[in-house]
C-alpha cells in the first residue's frame, strides 16, 4: 500500500477505507484497577473532587463484567505492580492509572507501543503497562523521539483495517504520530484536536464498524471532519454538548452492532439505535469527574 509509513493529510486523496489491508481484529481488553482512582489535581476541564471510592469501585467492576461478554478480559491490579513503577513516584500517586487506553497502543502484529504522557501527573504510569506486557510475554517498544504520545486516548485503529486515526494537539503531537506511521509502517490519518475540552481524540471520536463513525464536529478542524467524512459513508454527530455533558463519544464498538456507553447519554443511545446498534448502557459517572468514561477506562489490543 503506497500510503503506508505517512501521514494522510488531504482528504481529497483518501481512498476509500476498503483500499487499505485488514489487520488482524482486536478480541483483548485490559483494565486497570481503580484502587487509587480519585481526583485531586487538574489537568483536564472536567476534572471535579469528590469521587466516591466504593462507588467507582462498584462502577468499575460493573464494567469489567460487561466486557468479559465481548471480549478476552485482562486485569492490570495496580496495587500488585507497585514495583513497576521503578523509581517513579508510587501507585498512591498514579490516581489517573484507572484510565489504561492511556497506558500505551497495541499495534496490529501484538506488541505495544508505550505512551508518553503529557503531564508530569502521569509521567510514570506507562511503566504499568510494561509490567503487564512483559509477565505476559508481549514486547513493547518506546518512541524514539521524546514526542508526548497518549496511547489509544489519541489513536484509534479502523474497524478491521491497518489504518490508524491520531488525534493532536491538547496532549498528543503530530510528531509522535509521523513516527508512528515511519516506524510501523501504518498510514496515520492525523485529526488536530482544537477545544481544549476534546483534549483526546476518544473524548471526541469513536469508530463504531468499517463505515461508520460517533464524531463531536466542534471538536476538530474542516480538514479533519473531511477527512472523517471521506472515510466512513456515516458519521453519526454529536452536538458538543452532549459530548461534553456525558462523554457521549466515548463509547466504544465491541463488535456486533454493540455499542457500551455511560447510561446518561441517552439521546446519543437513541441515535444509536436508530442507526441499528445496540447500546449496552454502564454508569461511569464516577469516572467521569476524572474526565473519562468506558472508552478511556480499557485498553484494546
Ligand atoms: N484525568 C485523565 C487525564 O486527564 C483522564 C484520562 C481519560 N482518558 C482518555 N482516554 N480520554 O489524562
Amino acid at each position: 500500500m503506497t500510503d503506508d509509513g505517512r501521514l494522510l493529510t488531504d482528504p481529497a486523496a483518501l481512498p476509500p477505507a476498503e483500499a487499505f489491508p485488514t489487520r488482524r481484529p482486536f478480541s483483548g481488553m485490559l483494565f486497570a484497577t481503580p484502587g487509587r482512582f480519585r481526583v485531586d489535581y487538574e489537568i483536564n476541564p472536567y476534572m471535579e473532587p469528590g469521587v466516591d471510592a466504593e462507588r467507582a469501585r462498584e462502577q468499575w467492576h460493573e464494567l469489567v463484567e460487561t466486557y468479559r461478554r465481548f471480549a478476552d478480559v485482562s486485569v492490570l491490579d495496580v496495587e500488585a505492580t507497585r514495583a513497576a513503577a521503578d523509581g517513579q513516584a508510587p501507585p498512591a500517586d498514579r490516581p489517573d492509572v484507572v484510565f489504561c487506553a492511556n497506558l500505551g497502543l497495541a499495534l496490529p502484529d501484538g506488541r505495544f507501543l508505550l505512551a508518553r504522557m503529557a503531564t508530569d501527573q502521569r509521567r510514570g504510569e506507562p511503566a504499568y503497562l510494561r509490567r503487564w506486557a512483559a509477565s505476559t510475554d508481549r514486547s513493547v517498544e518506546r518512541l524514539r523521539s521524546d514526542a508526548v504520545f497518549e496511547g489509544a486516548g489519541d489513536a484509534r485503529w479502523h474497524p478491521g483495517r491497518r489504518l490508524l486515526w491520531g488525534g493532536h494537539g491538547p496532549r498528543t503531537d503530530r510528531a509522535a504520530l509521523e513516527e508512528i506511521a515511519a516506524r510501523f509502517d501504518v498510514p496515520v490519518v492525523p485529526l488536530e484536536l482544537t477545544d481544549e475540552s476534546f483534549y483526546h481524540l476518544d473524548v471526541c471520536f469513536a469508530a463504531l464498524d468499517e463505515r461508520t463513525a460517533l464524531a463531536c464536529p466542534a471538536a476538530f478542524t474542516d480538514a479533519g471532519l473531511a477527512k472523517i467524512r471521506a472515510l466512513f459513508e456515516t458519521c453519526i454527530e454529536v452536538p458538543a454538548a452532549a459530548a461534553r455533558d456525558g462523554l457521549a463519544c466515548n463509547c466504544h464498538a465491541v463488535g456486533d452492532g454493540r455499542v457500551v456507553i455511560d447510561e446518561a447519554n441517552e439521546a446519543t443511545a437513541a441515535r444509536l439505535a436508530d442507526h441499528g446498534y445496540e447500546p449496552v448502557r454502564v454508569s461511569t459517572d464516577e469516572f467521569r469527574k476524572g474526565g473519562g468514561s468506558v472508552a478511556c477506562l480499557g485498553l484494546p489490543h
